[in-house]
């Protein structure tokens, strides 16, 4: 098919362009086939020949096309627990709430209604690739993974590992090293079987949850499925003051040196939160080509903590948007954006208030608007090697239309605005009533 309107995307860093009145072809496998200019001699024929065979989707006064968003980190299974629960450490709450929660999964039932719900809900909120945490549970992880090629979107799926009996509960958890890591090679075949095209929308990853809920045993043996597999890696990285001690106190090393003596930091690795990670810890991520899933709503929460993002940015380290549920409690990405400004305009000189302006933060650390809506799209898919997240022909056709005028929007329009105020107004305004239509490779998903 063909759509004809107005697209806003930031394919590099620093990079927004408008794409006025171009002509988007989608070939059969939905990818973006070309891209056409108003002006291009083909360009009216290519439309009324588009029209003629019922294949044109032609946007309309208000409507823009924006790339589809990817969530570099979430847990499924805490879509229940979403907006509450808040109002503990880290390590409270795992213990407290989500480990609890989370074990119902074994439950494949009750996982299919809770998973049916939550890719429901996510596409409807334009979040068209996401990384997904599972349970520990195998089949339930199966479900997920079949739900999300049943309902069309684009998903990366983890089977979560915690084995060490010191740190999880005998309620839940792996049995032990061996069954983890066999049931990771079963669920990673499982996958790959059912989705096992040269494009798939579903792939297998490998996730230890954390450093502190694995043994030695179960890092090393995932390591070596990440060499034999190829597949993607995530786990959580340095989040909290807690966490980092924990692995120091074991290892006498970072997070991710730990993670890289494992094999576990590769190109196909997510190390999600990573707030506390030093320059020897970047240099060595990024020697590695692994990226960060930055979490600015839930760092806030269980870290107290803010991700020096600029300093990740300015290295050109893969960097991309989570909305780590339930840690955090928007399922938007387009907050997710607002978070993430919010954030960093904390580093730059927003808190402190007693301290003169020039000891509050550190000049630079701001980011824009483009800036974060680069983090939810083009940079999330750079992280993760996929080609979407901007509007590119080779590229899959993952899309929003965007309705500025839709009912109970949030968005004023004001006869005065540029098309790049638009597009400002949407990524600080936009909720999901205004996201009319999702499309993940070509294929319709809402609206
Ligand atoms: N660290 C280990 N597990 C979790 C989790 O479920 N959420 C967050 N935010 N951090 C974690
Ligand atoms: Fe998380």
């Amino acid at each position: 098919f063909t759509v004809v309107g107005t697209a806003f995307h930031t394919p590099e860093r620093g990079q927004f362009e408008i794409l006025e009145n171009h002509l988007f072809g989608v070939d059969r496998q939905g990818r973006i086939s070309d891209l056409l200019p108003p002006d291009h001699p083909d360009f009216e024929a290519r439309k009324k020949a588009a029209a003629a065979a019922g294949q044109l989707v032609e946007l309309a006064d208000g409507q823009f096309l924006m790339p589809g968003l990817v969530d570099l980190h979430i847990h499924a299974p805490q879509w229940p627990q979403m907006g509450k629960a808040l109002d503990v450490p880290l390590e409270v709450w795992l213990q407290k709430y989500t480990f609890p929660l989370e074990a119902k999964f074994a439950d494949v039932e009750f996982a299919r209604e809770v998973y049916g719900e939550l890719v429901d809900g996510l596409l409807a909120n334009g979040t068209t690739t996401a990384l997904y945490f599972a349970t520990v549970h195998g089949p339930a992880t199966l479900a997920l993974a079949e739900i999300c090629r049943e309902k069309g979107q684009r998903a990366l799926v983890g089977k979560v590992v915690m084995d060490d009996p010191e740190q999880c509960p005998d309620y839940y958890r792996d049995p032990d090293a061996e069954s983890a890591v066999q049931e990771t090679r079963l669920f990673i075949e499982a996958v790959r079987a059912m989705d096992g095209g040269e494009r798939p929308l579903v792939m297998p990853v490998i996730t230890p949850r954390f450093i502190p809920s694995c043994t030695d045993a179960a890092l090393e043996g995932l390591g070596a499925l990440a060499r034999e597999y190829g597949c993607h890696v995530q786990t959580h990285c340095s989040e909290s003051d807690w966490e980092k001690d924990y692995v120091e106190a074991r290892f006498g090393e970072s997070d991710a040196a730990s993670l890289d003596r494992f094999g576990l930091l590769t190109r196909n690795t997510i190390l999600a939160h990573s707030n506390f990670i030093g320059e020897e810890d970047m240099d060595l991520i990024q020697e590695r080509g692994a990226g960060v899933a930055h979490c600015p709503l839930s760092n806030l929460f269980f870290a107290n903590a803010v991700f020096p993002l600029r300093k990740a940015l300015d290295r050109h380290m893969h960097v991309g948007l989570g909305t780590d549920i339930s840690g955090g409690y928007s399922p938007s990405l387009f907050d997710g954006c607002r978070h993430a400004i919010s954030a960093s305009k904390a580093l730059h000189g927003g808190v402190h208030a007693g301290l003169a302006p020039a000891e509050r933060g550190a000049p630079g650390e701001a980011i824009t608007h483009r800036e974060a809506f680069w983090l939810a799209t083009a940079g999330g898919a750079e992280a993760l090697d996929i080609p979407t997240g901007s509007f590119r022909p080779g590229h899959e056709f993952d899309a929003l239309l965007i309705e500025t005028k839709a009912a109970h929007s949030n968005i004023y329009l004001h006869r005065g605005d540029s098309l790049e105020d638009l597009f400002e107004k949407i990524v600080l305004n936009a909720t999901r009533a205004n996201i009319g239509m999702v499309w993940v490779s070509g294929r319709k998903v809402v609206g």
